[in-house]
């Protein structure tokens, strides 16, 4: 019988932030033709997809988080004669190409916009969210923007505020409004049509507000000198119960179409990220969970984090993980360098699809921007914390000029320092590199269904080990891992088997029973007889 999976269910997503992954006429910024020239090496790296954040034409106030026109490509990244070309050499080497779909607001250029604010009663006055000020002339009420301030800017031409939930130029769309839904809907199809094979959607949980838009709680952890935006409880603003509808009929706009596949983006602890599955499978088909990137590394945490998820997801979802993106910080900076081959093993054995930020199969780090080179607003209006520059520097591809990334133009962010020895060039012919590691478990789990659409268990282990057995029929692997830098050991039971895969490259064989000595920072991958 041919395996009843889906590509996204079996598969490994990787995600390129565009400005960053490979720029082709030397103006400093990546773009889709650079990203075209890569996709021999994302095929040699054995990813099944690639996700690419935002490309449409856009004023990049927020670097492409802002967009003009849903259905164009921004100059910058190219033409969409280079989009064609993208999808169809993705589609020839036999990869997915899934875009980043933003329906939580457009850039204050989209002409949808600029109609809106242009009267009180302009037939799109209602397609965005404006409220009188409150008697006393104050805000409508106390929401605050993600990046900094207020989310609403007074518009003095028709004395009334437009809520953004983000920068003052993202205003946000009233999803309340069935033209929007249906115009937002054309714009998916646009693309749908032309054989993109799913979308990431940027802040799926917000897009619709509570009806009478109360003031959200004050948060009585917050702390001065904390992100600002933490300072309220969002619980007005987003995740409302309404949302779900939405979710729904845009699933239904996937499912016009033959195996596509639907992401959302959420920050939500798990028994709220897995309502956005649906009911029935009418959802998303994956809802990221980023409890990889938001909880401790601290294995006993995972190993119940990971149960807990499990427990949560609802019947026939389908799990899935994320190690990294362009929002948060790199991997290797948050769990050190020691425990990147850890994380990399953890995120591509773990059941459920995994989702590989740009530069992580490198162990790319963030990158220390010096104040005058920040770009980022959060990083300009709040502190260099709140900021996301050091996570998006340009990828490492070799030791020449701009580690290959540019020409001798200087990138619009800087390249790391380590670019010389960190680089695709040198790790892949060092059969110990984190990238070779990768490379290994990318080929390991395309050969082994265990390691992909297998059953997961846990097995009991204490302190920093993390274990657990993947299984398909009659194959069983145990993954232990190592997440502490002193050695450990995991007690094997009747357990027993040969090493298949550990991150130090020299114990492949190796035959276990018994116990399982662990180096410090170490995984291993077992095959058990
Ligand atoms: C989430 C995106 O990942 C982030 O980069 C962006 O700034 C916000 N949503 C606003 O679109
Ligand atoms: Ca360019």
């Amino acid at each position: 019988m041919a395996d009843p999976h889906l590509w996204w269910q079996s598969g490994i997503v990787y995600q390129i932030y565009p400005r960053s992954f490979q720029d082709s006429n030397g103006d400093g910024i990546g773009d889709l033709a650079g990203i075209t020239s890569r996709l021999d090496y994302l095929e040699w790296l054995g990813v099944d997809a690639i996700w690419i954040s935002p490309c449409f034409k856009s004023p990049m106030k927020d670097f492409g988080y802002d967009v003009s026109d849903y259905r164009d490509i921004d100059p910058i990244f190219g033409t969409m004669a280079d989009f064609d070309v993208l999808l169809s050499e993705t589609h020839k080497r036999g990869l997915k190409l899934i875009l980043d779909f933003v329906p939580n607001h457009t850039s204050d250029h989209h002409a949808w916009f600029l109609e809106s604010r242009s009267s009180g009663d302009n037939p799109r006055r209602d397609w965005y969210i404006w409220k009188d000020p409150r008697r006393d002339g104050g805000l409508p009420n106390n929401w605050l923007a993600n990046f900094g301030g207020n989310a609403w800017t007074f518009d003095a031409h028709t004395g009334q505020y437009y809520l953004h939930s983000f920068l003052a130029e993202q205003p946000d769309l009233n999803w309340r409004n069935p033209e929007v839904q249906q115009a937002m809907f054309d714009n998916l199809r646009f693309w749908l049509n032309k054989g993109v094979d799913g979308f990431r959607v940027d802040v799926m949980n917000a897009i619709i507000k509570h009806a009478d838009f109360p003031d959200n709680p004050p948060n009585p952890l917050w702390k001065e000198g904390q992100h600002p935006f933490r300072r309220l409880i969002p619980d007005y603003s987003q995740d409302q119960p309404e949302v779900q509808d939405i979710v729904r009929m845009m699933r239904s706009v996937f499912d016009e179409y033959k195996d596509r596949l639907l992401i959302g983006e959420i920050y939500l602890p798990i028994e709220r990220v897995v309502r956005y599955y649906g009911t029935n499978g009418d959802g998303a088909h994956l809802p990221f969970n980023f409890q990889l990137l938001t909880k401790p590394w601290d294995a006993q945490l995972i190993s119940r984090t990971i149960d807990r998820y499990e427990a949560a997801l609802p019947p026939g979802a389908w799990p899935n993980w994320v190690l990294g993106n362009h929002d948060r910080p790199r991997i290797a900076t948050r769990v050190g360098r020691a425990q990147a081959p850890v994380a990399a093993m953890a995120l591509l054995t773990l059941r459920g699809t995994p989702t590989l930020y740009y530069g992580d199969e490198l162990g790319m780090e963030d990158v220390h921007i010096p104040p005058d080179k920040l770009v980022d607003p959060p990083g300009i209006e709040i502190g260099p914390e709140a900021g996301r520059d050091p996570e998006r520097t340009p990828m490492q591809w070799d030791a020449t000029t701009n580690a290959g990334f540019t020409g001798s133009r200087e990138p619009w962010l800087p390249v790391a320092e380590n670019y010389a020895h960190v680089n695709v060039e040198i790790l892949s012919h060092d059969p110990s590199s984190i990238l070779s590691l990768y490379r290994r478990l990318t080929d390991l789990r395309r050969a082994e269904p265990a390691l992909s659409i297998g059953s997961y268990t846990s097995v009991p282990a204490e302190g920093a080990v993390l274990a657990y057995v993947r299984k398909h029929k009659d194959s069983r692997f145990l993954v232990a891992l190592n997440m502490g830098s002193s050695s450990a050991e995991l007690p094997l039971g009747e357990m027993k088997g040969n090493i298949t895969l550990t991150t130090f490259h020299f114990r492949e064989g190796e035959h276990v029973a018994g116990r399982l000595d662990l180096r410090p920072d170490e995984g291993v991958i077992v095959r058990l007889a």
